[in-house]
């Protein structure tokens, strides 16, 4: 199957290549990846534990092999590129722009849930998909990055594949109910996180034009009255406390 990256990501192309094009960024991204995918990789693994249907058992074992294997090719990418590359410098992170396989948005895992778990699955692994398949696209001069992600590709599909086939048969006319409920959960995430990246951005915005524009004119002011004291002039000194003088 070929997954191609989601209309608002062509439209994105641009941003995300200005994202991707710093290697250090990108060495950076590549280890916070990482930990997402370790994080999806235990989470499914204790989801394996507590399903009684022993299908899904071996299916959630997989999965969680594959999510510990993206995690370790991540880090390994980023090592190389890391050591490769001169000293870090600061830069612009962007992490809401180019967020991992399942952004901020933890899994939930409980006992006798597997309807939940298979649809927000099926959605995360198919937005991730999508996003890789952006990334990949954007990463052409980087062909070993690029390769990384071609692999991980690979194994996402599968896993949107199988998540979407056991919800049909474990959810069975609920299964279309599930997708729209956590559809519904992802994006109140969605929300949430655009809400932090703003207020954030405007938090930012607001400690700059106070520093910039409401400081300055105090400051003349204070210099001015400064200049304007006479020759000669002392300040008035606290008066001393009783007793302190002998
Ligand atoms: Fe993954
Ligand atoms: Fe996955």
């Amino acid at each position: 199957m070929v997954v191609r990256p989601s209309v608002l990501d062509r439209a994105l192309r641009p941003l995300h290549h200005w994202v991707w094009r710093d290697p250090h960024r990108c060495a950076r991204k590549l280890l916070r990846f990482a930990d997402t995918e370790a994080d999806g990789g235990r989470d499914i693994s204790r989801a394996a534990e507590l399903t009684p249907d022993p299908l899904l058992r071996r299916l959630y074992l997989r999965h969680a092999h594959d999510e510990l294997r993206h995690a370790d090719l991540f880090r390994t990418r980023a090592r190389t590129l890391l050591l490769s590359l001169p000293r870090a410098h600061a830069s612009f992170e962007a992490n809401w722009l180019a967020p991992g396989e399942r952004g901020l948005d933890d899994v939930r895992v409980g006992r006798g849930e597997d309807g939940s778990l298979l649809a927000f699955l099926h959605l995360s692994e198919k937005a991730a998909a999508r996003r890789f398949a952006m990334y990949r696209q954007v990463l052409a001069y980087d062909r070993e990055t690029q390769a990384v992600f071609d692999e991980v590709l690979k194994d996402e599909v599968y896993h949107m594949s199988y998540t979407r086939m056991q919800l049909a048969r474990v959810a069975a006319q609920r299964s279309h109910a599930r997708l729209r409920q956590a559809r519904l959960g992802r994006l109140w995430k969605a929300y949430l996180r655009a809400a932090a990246a703003l207020a954030s951005v405007l938090g930012t915005l607001l400690l700059r034009l106070q520093y910039f524009v409401i400081l300055p004119p105090f400051a003349l002011l204070a210099r001015r009255a400064q200049q304007r004291e006479p020759e000669g002039f002392v300040p008035a000194r606290s008066p001393t406390p009783l007793g302190s003088q002998y």
